[in-house]
């Protein structure tokens, strides 16, 4: 199995095969995702939310992400693995962001870093990519801004904020960032920057005219429920079955049905 570099996704973006992307937090959904084929494994700090419980990714610590990114890496074969650099490890001081990225790289063997922002974490972003560590950007919906923004919604339908996103992502690659996520902005914006960068563009909430797309798994497969943006196409309602198939073990084990004499010894 050829493992997926950022050069093998630079290729992708020229010959105009989309990439397919998702999130994964631990050894055996990681391992499912990667024999299912896909082309980039994040584990993303949303790892906060889904596997933690928080009501945002500010919380999640950077001894957690490598926890996170540790058990992802060694499910996978093939895929590219990209793990998010958590908030309050590389924002406002570019050394402690370096010494954040080489902590993530020496002890989970991922192939990059992620990380939230333009030009006000450039210096950041280009001492991590100086010591030789790829970093992929992350525009438009910046989860770790929250506070900043207040709100979810939709990011730069206004002029203002959208040349703003248009010279952050020229920025980062000019830097030399092997890839950018754009998260929840309009199509036509997502779609100007894909075609403005010749480094890939991968869309959450950004329509098709991208390199590629990312969704969070456990979104994806209907796991979590509450979550519904219109971005979210669910391919599984897994967390309907999961219900049913607990709902049908708490009944047996009350009947004295499991287990039974082919399950004991
Ligand atoms: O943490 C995450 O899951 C992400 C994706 C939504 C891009 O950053
Ligand atoms: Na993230």
């Amino acid at each position: 199995i050829k493992k997926v570099t950022t050069h093998v996704l630079s290729e992708m973006k020229l010959k105009g095969e989309k990439i397919a992307m998702l999130t994964a937090y631990d050894y055996s959904i990681a391992k499912l995702v990667d024999q299912a084929g896909i082309d980039v494994i994040l584990v993303g700090d949303s790892a906060s939310n889904v596997m933690a419980g928080n009501e945002t990714t500010l919380p999640i610590t950077l001894n957690q992400m490598i926890y996170h990114g540790s058990s992802v890496v060694k499910a996978v074969n093939r895929a590219h693995v990209v793990v998010d650099l958590p908030f309050g490890s590389y924002q406002g001081n570019s050394k402690e962001a370096l010494s954040s990225a080489i902590r993530i790289m020496k002890e989970t063997h991922a192939d990059s870093v992620k990380m939230e922002g333009g030009e006000e974490v450039i210096e950041s972003v280009k001492r991590i990519l100086c010591a030789g560590i790829p970093v992929m950007g992350h525009l438009g919906l910046m989860p770790q801004s929250i506070h900043k923004y207040g709100t979810y919604t939709v990011r730069a339908k206004q002029d203002e904020e959208a040349s703003k996103l248009l010279a952050d992502a020229k920025l980062l690659e000019e830097a030399g960032c092997y890839a950018i996520v754009l998260e929840k902005i309009p199509a036509s914006l997502a779609a100007k920057v894909a075609a403005e960068v010749k480094i890939p563009v991968i869309g959450i909430g950004a329509g098709s005219d991208v390199d590629g797309q990312v969704l969070v798994v456990h979104d994806m497969l209907g796991i979590t429920q509450e979550f519904s943006p219109r971005f979210l196409r669910r391919y599984h309602n897994l967390g309907a079955e999961i219900i049913g198939a607990v709902g049908n073990y708490v009944n047996d084990v009350k009947a004295v049905d499991f287990p039974n004499e082919r399950e004991q010894y």
